[in-house]
């Protein structure tokens, strides 16, 4: 569809938006009581609470007219039958079918995708079962007793989320570590921390060519080959999931520790993938298929559902709603639950890399608001950090509070108490503000909030959050009519680092060095002062 903002609906949107802004989100309250029933959702495991939101039910039907004038059931059959969704780099897009059953058959372009999807399941299941079991030993005879991911972005963000989420669910004395940058800060001090040969590295690259995870890559192979001499350490101690298997076998990798991906899982989307390794390792290979499995369900949800009913539809229209028509600049994830203590960075990439874009799909600037600034932090720490500004600011924000309801086995159960009392708490003051006749101690209320409670963080129940954002992720870029799929942005920085790498070697800043403006040029040569190349 051309031109959105002339869509006659989003014309209605914006009178409506008019209307509604008469009328405090707290007044709405006041004018239902039974608020709460008529803008709540309720699955098996997951709620979602949005009557915090200045909405009535003309808005949602207009936004539900939004998403039939973008034609979003015709994207959504598209995504799941594996079309070519990924336009720039002509591509499905088919993260759902990482966790479609086994003989649900899925056709794309004449082949069934699922028989290597569950052959790449089974692999997983029989590596762990070798380490778990201690048949997988390392060169020198002894069984694993670390697994270190090597990986960035969407090759670490989801295991490093999920394997925190679930630490009760935790199968293994194994230790598991996570390193992605490569300023070598982690890495030097994990190396003084592990013992060579009792060690697993995981190098988690779909590209295989992404430097950061290459060079800590490279600088581990040499630390165990001289550790391990005269062993040869690659069979035993690396591994490899990538869609690259050339470049993992011109590593080192040997072909039977190759796990596979496929180019149709964008990172990001790729936790249920073998990215999902070391989760797998950690909670065991049936709470991975768990997890799956709520994500699958949460997949069929938003497939089948109506509009009214469908949680990540809604969920993605509210945003649209906070974003185009209420000018919010940013969208903040607060979890109620330390667990979840990563789940705010996972969620940035996934929503950012994804959204963050000007250009739409048939390569026309938009001329209206993309995806907001998205940040987050467990929510008890952002009270004594941040909230401040939420309360009291100027800025226009929404925010996602994210539950887990019940406390299995009660374990210091006032303490979950005080958790789950603190964030109602700030739900209902960013709601509904505070007055005072003291000024400075007024609170501004009205900012729109949602709430997303599972019923206990499970396996299962965080595979339904994973599947949930990424369908809303999905929903918003259908209505903004860009490509979800892909990250050009990124590549600039990619190429100038490599040049900027090469300039901070030389004495000075050479002719092909001249693009580079003074700031650069400045601080190349302050680095050279500093590391003694003056
Ligand atoms: O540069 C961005 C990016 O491509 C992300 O999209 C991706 O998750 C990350 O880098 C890591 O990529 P790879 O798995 O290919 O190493």
């Amino acid at each position: 569809m051309n031109g959105l903002t002339e869509a006659p609906v989003w014309k209605l949107l914006e009178q409506h938006a008019s209307a509604v802004k008469k009328t405090s989100i707290a007044e709405l309250f006041a004018n239902d009581s039974q608020r709460f029933k008529h803008f709540s959702l309720h699955q098996t495991g997951l709620s979602f609470d949005y009557s915090k939101n200045p909405i009535t039910e003309e808005t949602l039907n207009l936004l539900f007219k939004l998403a039939d004038t973008c034609e979003l059931k015709k994207h959504i059959q598209a995504l799941f039958s594996g079309e070519c969704v990924n336009t720039t780099e002509k591509l499905p897009a088919l993260h759902t079918a990482l966790r479609d059953p086994r003989t649900s058959g899925l056709n794309v372009n004449g082949t069934d995708i699922l028989p290597p999807i569950h052959a790449a399941l089974d692999k997983m299941a029989n590596f762990v079962s070798q380490i778990h079991n201690h048949t997988w030993r390392g060169a020198t005879g002894r069984p694993i007793t670390d697994i270190i991911n090597l990986g960035i972005g969407g090759s670490d963000l989801g295991p490093l989320m999920a394997i925190e989420s679930l630490k009760p669910y935790q199968q293994t004395p194994l230790r598991f570590h996570f390193i992605s940058n490569v300023d070598g800060y982690a890495l030097n001090h994990l190396l003084t921390q592990l013992n060579p040969e009792t060690s697993l590295f995981i190098i988690a690259s779909k590209s295989f060519s992404t430097q950061e995870t290459l060079i800590n890559a490279k600088t581990i192979l040499k630390w165990i080959q001289e550790k391990t001499a005269p062993h040869n350490p690659l069979p035993q101690h690396f591994l490899a999931i990538t869609a690259q298997q050339k470049k993992a076998l011109q590593f080192g990798i040997a072909k039977e520790n190759i796990f596979p991906l496929w180019d149709w899982v964008g990172g990001r989307f790729s936790l249920c993938s073998c990215i999902g390794l070391s989760l797998a390792l950690a909670i065991g290979m049936q709470n991975f298929r768990e997890l799956l499995s709520g994500a699958h369900t949460l997949d069929q949800h938003f497939f089948k559902s109506p509009w009214q009913e469908n949680m990540p539809l809604i969920l993605g229209l509210l945003g649209i709603w906070q974003r185009n028509f209420f000018q919010s600049e940013a969208h903040v994830i607060l979890p109620y639950d330390a667990a979840l203590k990563y789940f705010p960075a996972y969620l940035q990439q996934l929503e950012m890399e994804s959204n963050g874009k000007s250009i739409r799909i048939d390569n026309k600037k938009v001329n209206y608001a993309t995806c907001p600034i998205i940040f987050g932090e467990v929510g008890l720490n952002g009270q004594h950090a941040f909230y401040q500004l939420f309360h009291q600011g100027t800025s226009r924000f929404s925010v996602d509070f994210i539950l887990s309801l019940r406390n299995p086995q009660h374990i210091l159960q006032h303490h979950h108490q005080h958790a789950i009392a603190s964030a109602l708490s700030q739900s209902k003051a960013l709601m509904q503000g505070y007055r005072s006749d003291v000024p400075y101690k007024t609170l501004n209320g009205n900012h729109a909030n949602n709430i997303l409670a599972v019923d206990e963080l499970t396996p299962f129940t965080l595979g339904m959050l994973i599947a949930l954002y990424e369908h809303k992720v999905f929903v918003q870029s259908v209505i903004w009519q860009i490509n979800p799929f892909d990250q050009w942005g990124v590549e600039y920085g990619k190429h100038l680092s490599q040049s900027i790498y090469s300039a901070l070697d030389k004495n000075t800043t050479e002719s092909s060095d001249a693009n580079f403006d003074s700031s650069t040029q400045g601080l190349i040569k302050q680095y050279q002062h500093m590391n003694g190349d003056s």
